[in-house]
């Protein structure tokens, strides 16, 4: 009991330190002009640390909650502000699955009952959720690309399956929808009213989960979801790598980072003590204990608001959760400064990124195909595409975090084309490597096409450190 009311407190306060830092950071976020003069600092809040309306210390259960992206309050965010007589041309979306149940179980200990059908009685909830399940049980075979036609198209199990999507994650993605459809179709009219589906251009890996949150997402955006307009691609790649996958040297990346990693864990010898009380409570091999990957349950149980297990030994606790987050969080942070993940994801993302630019340049062109791009995928997706993007100091992928780039046409200047870069809501623009240096020129609160496809054909290597210039040379570099 004494347990219980510690832990319930711990995530109210944690709630509404969340929701306080959230709502100052959002209102330091309406847009102050940057066309004023060119310097926008106040852009800078919420991705990066921020002394004022963050705690001084990271916080494991402040990081584990905004992770959780409980749908609560109406979201502002930044997508779609541009001056008047700019024209959105295309948006390009990027999303890691909503809300999901553990992949991996905490050994010889009850899983969570968590349940996964999707009822309007239990919360949260989406004034679409009943229509969104309706329509899906109508779903359209010929709207997927095989083997995504074997798949569930929303969630359904009373007790939910090992990674299986759940109510919060549809409602965070009915939600991510409704935003994008009410700034991108009713604000800047990006789809004519008579759309077809070679306007859209939607991919997802094989997994249900995945599935599930695109069609969510599509079924909060589209003004009518007609199945026969609807064509999921199969992407059998986490990095959406597609023909382009084999790249040695970006496993080399791989391999050290992981080494780095491993190296970090031995240091911590707070870590190694909580693996074995955890170990000691389930009664089990440390090294089996750690195996199961417990972080991955703990915060189902926290973001569920469910009890972490116990058994005849004791149980979880908070205290363990934090120590696991914390060095989680610990990292993140090396992994920043050392720089292997940045060559493996500069590699990882060049696929997909070079993918974007030549459907935005096909737009640009007047092509009024794939306007809008979705690709449903995972935090290991995201993670590199922001890391390639020189976004390192972003958080973590949250469930339901979304990665927008908008292309837009300066309608007084026809011939020139601009990005802006969105991560969960926030304007990143200025942030990134190829666009750090405009931002202080410029009085235009945007990027020049031009900076991104520069860094996707040729920076991106010269960033790697090698001689290469393009794809093939930096994956294939000797002696690396
Ligand atoms: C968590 O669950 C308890 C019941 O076990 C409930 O009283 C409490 O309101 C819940 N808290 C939240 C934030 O949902
Ligand atoms: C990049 O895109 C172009 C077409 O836009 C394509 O010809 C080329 O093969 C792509 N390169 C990689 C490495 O994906």
């Amino acid at each position: 009991m004494l347990f219980r009311n510690r832990f319930l407190l711990l995530l109210a306060l944690a709630a509404l330190l969340a929701f306080v830092s959230l709502s100052l950071q959002f209102f330091h976020l309406i847009p102050v002009s940057t066309a004023k003069n060119g310097v926008s600092s106040k852009s800078r809040k919420r991705i990066m640390p921020d002394p004022v309306t963050e705690p001084p210390v990271t916080d494991p259960v402040y990081e584990a909650l905004l992770y959780c992206n409980i749908p609560s309050v109406a979201e502002r965010s930044m997508e779609g502000h541009a001056p008047h007589h700019f024209k959105l041309v295309s948006v390009h979306v990027f999303i890691r699955h909503g809300d999901r149940y553990p992949l991996y179980v905490i050994p010889k200990t009850k899983r969570p009952e968590i349940d996964c059908t999707l009822v309007a009685n239990r919360k949260p909830y989406h004034p679409k959720l009943e229509a969104f399940v309706s329509h899906m049980s109508k779903g359209s075979g010929a709207s997927f690309e095989s083997p995504l036609n074997s798949l569930p198209l929303y969630p359904n199990h009373p007790l939910c399956e090992m990674g299986e999507l759940t109510q919060t994650g549809v409602v965070q993605h009915l939600q991510n929808g409704q935003l994008l459809r009410d700034i991108y179709l009713k604000k800047h009219k990006l789809l004519p009213n008579d759309w077809s589906a070679d306007q859209l251009y939607l991919e997802t890996t094989g997994k249900s989960r995945t599935l599930q949150s695109g069609l969510a997402l599509l079924y909060g955006f589209l003004p009518d979801f007609d199945w026969k307009k609807i064509y999921f691609r199969h992407q059998p790649s986490a990095l959406f790598c597609s023909g382009s996958c084999y790249c040695p040297v970006r496993n080399q990346y791989l391999e050290k980072e992981q080494r780095r990693q491993y190296l970090l864990r031995l240091k911590n010898s707070q870590l190694e003590k909580t693996y074995g009380e955890m170990a000691k409570i389930v009664d089990v091999p440390t090294k089996q204990l750690r195996a199961a990957n417990p972080i991955d349950s703990m915060l189902c149980h926290l973001c569920h608001n469910v009890s972490f297990p116990c058994t005849r030994n004791g149980c979880v606790d908070m205290e363990h959760f934090k120590v696991i987050k914390t060095h989680q969080i610990e990292d993140e942070r090396e992994r920043r400064e050392k720089k292997l993940y940045l060559g493996y994801s500069l590699l990882g993302a060049h696929p997909i990124l070079n993918q974007t630019i030549g459907r935005m340049q096909r737009a640009t062109e007047g092509r009024k195909e794939e306007l809008f791009a979705l690709y449903s995928a995972h935090d290991v997706t995201l993670s590199p595409v922001l890391s390639a993007l020189g976004l390192s100091e972003a958080r973590f992928p949250r469930f339901a975090a979304r990665l927008i780039f908008e292309l837009w046409q300066d309608r007084e200047k026809p011939n020139e084309h601009s990005v802006r870069i969105l991560y969960n809501g926030v304007d990143v623009t200025f942030h990134t490597s190829f666009c750090q240096d405009h931002h202080k020129r410029s009085p235009k609160p945007m990027c020049p096409l031009e900076n991104l496809v520069r860094f996707v054909k040729r920076d991106m290597f010269v960033a790697l450190g090698g001689s290469s210039t393009n794809y093939y040379d930096a994956c294939h570099r000797e002696g690396f």
